[in-house]
């Protein structure tokens, strides 16, 4: 059995954010930014618009380029979508806390019957984690056939837009991929080949959101001076992303016992081109095998590494055969990887 990736989709808000207009905000500057973190922009969401929203949007564009790609026998995309048997949802912006899952309101709105529906916490490992469920859940009941991993984030909304340290860094947008699996085996076989999965909890207060869950909840009477929003320890964040990345793309090329040479493209959680430059230095990979899109679209979390996929794949980059690697760490703290034979 194999997992393949057929088709990919993004969803992007409108508005695009320079450097050079949030530092008529805050004491920072173009330079700074670019300098520190590669980013050139972001994509903010306009007010009506919530984590569903974008990840519907994905979601149908990537049925959407299944339909026209012609891969598949269903022509219309409520077809198509009744045919889906889960809905995996990777966000940190979910629309609401604890329920409904963002995921049962993307269900709902695609018309996607049949489906199951859940949301994922793991940060922007999200898309990595929910790559590896989906697998798992393919493989274990032979009815199930086609799954849809979604990282929606609209991290604008949990931006403490005075903290110079962290607003610079964020972005909103959605990505989404249609996995189905197919028979496959042997050497060369296409698909989902290996994950890693990690995570370090002691290193939890280093990105949170410290208000509105079951620890701290807005109680009665209290007055609320500013929404929830991310605290993050950017130096912590930053030594442990450059040691678990290099370690997990070690461990994926060892497990795989294949030389970096092998892989075609490492597709990374956007969150500092540093911390790639960094890892790829570490390692010796040139710089040209990471794909990097973070100029344009800032740290998006989860949405990150799906909306890069879409990206390479509507460029044409993502042939079949192609072998590529995700790298991702995040908040929780998480970190992980997935080997995919395109
Ligand atoms: O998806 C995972 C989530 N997070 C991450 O991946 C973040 C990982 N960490 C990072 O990317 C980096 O740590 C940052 C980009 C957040 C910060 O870069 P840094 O080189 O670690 O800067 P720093 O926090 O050590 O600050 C250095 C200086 C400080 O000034 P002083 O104290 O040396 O005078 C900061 O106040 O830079 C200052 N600074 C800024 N200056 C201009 C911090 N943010 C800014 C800013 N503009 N936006």
């Amino acid at each position: 059995m194999a997992t393949i990736i057929i088709a990919t989709g993004r969803a992007v808000p409108s508005r695009r954010v320079g450097n050079s207009e949030l530092a008529q905000q805050i004491d920072t500057s173009d330079e700074w930014i670019r300098s520190h973190t590669g980013i050139g922009a972001r994509h903010i969401a306009g007010g009506e618009t919530a984590c569903s929203d974008l990840a519907l949007e994905a979601a149908r564009a990537a049925l959407s380029m299944a339909i026209q790609g012609g891969m598949i026998r269903e022509k219309t995309l409520e077809e198509l979508a009744l045919t889906v048997d889960m809905i995996i949802l990777a966000s940190t912006t979910a629309d609401y806390i604890g329920t409904p899952s963002t995921a049962c309101i993307v269900q709902d709105k695609l018309g996607a019957r049949n489906a199951g529906a859940m949301d994922l916490t793991a940060a922007c490992s999200g898309f990595i984690y929910g790559l590896e469920i989906a697998a798992g859940l393919l493989a274990v009941a032979a009815e199930r056939r086609r799954i849809l991993v979604i990282g929606s984030e609209v991290l604008s909304r949990i931006t403490n837009w005075n903290d110079r340290g962290t607003c610079i860094l964020f972005g909103d947008g959605a990505g989404a991929v249609l996995v189905e699996k197919t028979a496959g085996e042997g050497p060369g076989r296409r698909g989902l080949l290996r994950t890693i999965l990690g995570a370090d909890g002691s290193g939890a207060e280093d990105l949170i959101i410290r208000r509105g869950g079951s620890r701290n909840p807005y109680r009665a009477g209290e007055t609320v001076d500013e929404p929830p929003h991310v605290e993050m320890n950017g130096r912590g964040i930053y030594t442990f992303a450059v040691k678990r990345a290099t370690e997990t793309i070690e461990r994926l090329l060892q497990a795989e016992g294949i030389t970096i040479n092998d892989v075609d493209r490492i597709v990374p959680h956007q969150a500092n081109a540093r911390i790639v430059a960094t890892a790829g230095k570490r390692l010796g990979i040139p710089e040209e095998k990471f794909f990097l899109n973070i100029e344009e679209y800032a740290n998006t979390s989860a949405a990150s590494i799906p909306i890069a996929l879409d990206e390479l794949n509507r460029k044409g980059e993502l042939r079949e055969g192609s072998l590529i690697m995700t790298i991702g760490f995040g908040g929780g703290l998480t970190y992980g990887g997935n080997l995919i034979r395109w």
